[in-house]
């Protein structure tokens, strides 16, 4: 390359058509996934303080949004359960009548082409709020993954496009995997939240789901952010027990790791731009301090530079009225 003057960079900033011309990343509706929670009841619009915009839904309420997400032209939503009960086995998860059986039933038959995935863990479901059963104070690994691939099957049976077991347990997609394919459902995807680091930026999450544990935390399941050689080891055993599709989460903050697991892996890498990360740009926002617009689509430009080939995002409502 030769040297300046010769070469000016600022050449090719001047207008906005330069600018489009030689953009290297490009956001396209098509590649997000909007997150929505439903809850039981009739007529139920919760607003949720930390997740501005974000409501928990009862499945009539819940359809009307799914419509107004079709017709935005998102193609895919990510559903997660509010239980009306919880208990140590969190049988509300796999039950074949529980809060996202329901809502997928009811999702299947009016949007026959919307892509519904569905989160698979247990902690919105345990009266502890952990994301597996508790034995002598911790969480028991392999008496999880029976109910973790328990619950994953009754959300193909009742239409999932694909499920995403978000629990952190070791073996859980080998479990899933297997017990879809004894069930019949050997064509239904598993999306693994393979990379899911410890982080405190779930705290909005939280409440939306109504899922904080009610003692102590999920580091002894979830990732030390400190890592990601370990995020490289957790991706290929996912992979070699039958992942279909990767994800890091959070996004932003772990950039890195989802540039890493681009690098190495060949298959789709999905970034969860997290409660958390949205939360401090709208309350940033909402205080004047920043645009959201801007800043929005700035985090979501990254987390799409850094590798990520399909992102989940509270913004994909917004993001489809601004494209
Ligand atoms: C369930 C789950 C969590 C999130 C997605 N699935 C919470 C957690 O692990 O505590 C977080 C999503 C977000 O913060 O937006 N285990």
């Amino acid at each position: 390359m030769s040297a300046f003057p010769a070469t000016r960079l600022r050449r090719l900033r001047r207008t906005s058509g330069l600018r489009d011309l030689v953009r290297e990343t490009r956001l396209d509706l098509d590649d997000f996934v909007m997150p929505l929670f439903v809850c039981c009841g009739q007529g139920v619009a919760r607003p949720l303080e930390g997740l501005p915009a974000i409501a928990q839904l009862s499945v009539d309420e819940l359809l009307r949004e799914a419509d107004e997400c079709a017709s935005l032209g998102i193609s895919a939503v990510l559903l997660f359960g509010i239980p009306e009960e919880k208990d140590e086995e969190a049988s509300g998860a796999y039950d074949d009548d529980g809060i996202v059986q329901r809502a997928l039933r009811a999702l299947r038959e009016r949007f026959p082409e919307l892509v519904l995935l569905t989160d698979v863990c247990l902690c919105e479901y345990t009266s502890h709020g952990h994301c597996g059963v508790i034995r002598d104070g911790e969480v028991d690994n392999d008496e999880t993954l029976e109910l973790i691939a328990r619950t994953a099957v009754s959300h193909a049976e009742a239409g999932a496009d694909a499920v995403c077991p978000s629990d952190m347990m070791d073996g859980r997609v080998g479990a899933v995997r297997s017990a879809l394919d004894d069930a019949g459902c050997e064509h239904t995807p598993i999306v693994a939240y393979s990379a899911k680091y410890a982080s405190a930026f779930y705290g909005p999450f939280r409440e939306a789901a109504e899922s904080a544990p009610s003692f102590g935390d999920r580091r002894g399941y979830q990732m030390d952010p400190a890592n990601v050689r370990e995020a490289l080891r957790e991706v290929a055993l996912d992979v070699s027990e039958g992942a279909d599709a990767v994800m890091v989460k959070p996004a932003l903050p772990y950039l890195d790791v989802i540039r890493a697991v681009r690098e190495r892996f060949d298959v789709p890498v999905a970034a969860y731009n997290v409660s958390g990360e949205y939360a401090m740009v709208k309350a940033a926002a909402a205080r004047g301090w920043l645009d959201e617009r801007q800043a929005a689509l700035e985090s979501l430009t990254a987390i799409k530079r850094s590798g990520a080939d399909l992102v989940i995002s509270y913004w994909t409502k917004e993001l489809a009225q601004w494209l």
